[in-house]
């Protein structure tokens, strides 16, 4: 089963994703070097099993690359597609499309979840940077009150970004990139991950804690864990309590993580603030207070890749084609065994 690497052929590669999305997603000379890596029979990607092109495509196809919008990989997807080796992902979770089927035939699976890492923890590091300085409520505050009295009156608690402390949820991928990210500057950085070894920890320059010790001694907590049934509600009202007066809550993970009802209940006490790139439900409901809450900074998911940053993903995916082809282990393999754990 899969490509004969050893014959020298070219791989046959056959694209499966929104069509809306390949303009942005590879560039001309990124399908370029698609082309001179494997054979692309037809550049226009697949959204449907079910469309005319898809029974020759699939019969023949030994790399998958994928994107946003792949229709499911299930058994029956798979038996059209008796060729296939690589599901190559230019985006972050297969979860959504690999299913069993394919791990249980052997086909390999990469993803580019590490590229989309990175504008995740840019934005993470941003978002940390402005609300040590209570940036996003001074905003709205000055717009409010045309005076500089709610920037005075912020010296009472501590403020800005010398000697504060972030706390990070998960050493995850986009959580050890923000811990990169957060180098240079003169923070103290702790993190809260069941699955890192203290030592770990310690070698990348974070101090390990407790989650409840986490909430309850940092200035920003920056959430970076997937979504799994242990992480639901990770964050319920009892742990929302343990975070301090006047702190911020960063959430660029996902929604599931918090409890919304208690977050509601805190942000419209106005007793902590928040920056909210991912809510449970998405969208929030129409009357969602958090849209107009002048503590909250709530923006519509956008701190993964968009427009030309998604070029990174398909750099890494190009990269992985590149060693397949090469017969070389991938750098980025999805390991069905860690699956659960992650994003
Ligand atoms: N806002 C966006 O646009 C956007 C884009 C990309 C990713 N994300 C989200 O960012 C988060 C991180 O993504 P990733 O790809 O870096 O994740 P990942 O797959 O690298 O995370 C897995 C790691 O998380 C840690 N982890 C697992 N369970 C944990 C727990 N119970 N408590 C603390 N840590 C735990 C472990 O270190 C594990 O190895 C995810 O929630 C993902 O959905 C959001």
């Amino acid at each position: 089963m899969g490509a004969d690497r050893s014959s020298g052929a070219a791989p046959v590669a056959v694209l499966a994703m929104s069509p809306f999305l390949t303009p942005k997603l590879f560039t001309r000379a990124q399908l370029d070097r698609l082309g001179r890596l494997c054979r692309v029979p037809d550049e226009r990607p697949l959204s449907d099993f079910g469309e005319a092109r898809a029974e020759a495509l699939l019969a023949e196809a030994q790399v998958l690359v994928t994107g946003w919008g792949c229709p499911l990989l299930d058994a029956p997807a798979l038996e059209r597609a008796p060729r296939l080796a690589l599901v190559a992902h230019a985006a972050g979770t297969v979860k959504p499309l690999v299913t069993e089927a394919v791990f249980a035939r052997g086909v390999e699976v990469t993803s580019a979840a590490a590229a989309n890492a990175v504008p995740v923890a840019e934005y993470a590091l941003a978002a940390i940077l402005l609300a040590n300085k209570r940036a996003f409520a001074l905003q709205r505050a000055y717009a409010a009150e045309r005076s500089f009295k709610p920037m005075l009156e912020a010296h009472a608690r501590p403020l800005g970004n010398y000697g504060r402390v972030v706390g990070l949820v998960g050493a995850s991928r986009v959580g050890r990139k923000l811990i990169e990210l957060l180098r240079p500057f003169a923070l103290r950085v702790q993190v809260f991950d069941p699955y890192l070894p203290d030592e770990e920890a310690r070698a990348l320059g974070v101090e390990p804690v407790a989650l409840d010790t986490l909430l309850a001694t940092s200035d920003v907590v920056s959430l970076h864990a997937p979504s799994t049934p242990e992480t639901r509600h990770l964050l319920d009202a009892r742990r929302l309590g343990l975070m301090r007066d006047g702190t911020t809550l960063v959430n660029t993970a996902r929604g599931a993580l918090v409890d919304h009802d208690a977050l509601e209940k805190e942000l419209v006490s106005g007793r902590i603030e928040a920056v909210i790139d991912t809510t449970e439900p998405e969208v929030l409901p129409a009357d969602s207070p958090l849209y107009e809450l002048p503590n909250v900074f709530l923006t519509p998911h956008i701190a993964g890749s968009m427009g030309e940053e998604t070029q990174r993903m398909s750099e890494l995916v190009l990269e992985e084609i590149e060693r397949f082809v090469r017969g070389e282990p991938l750098a980025h393999r999805v390991d069905p065994e860690l699956l659960p754990r992650l994003a």
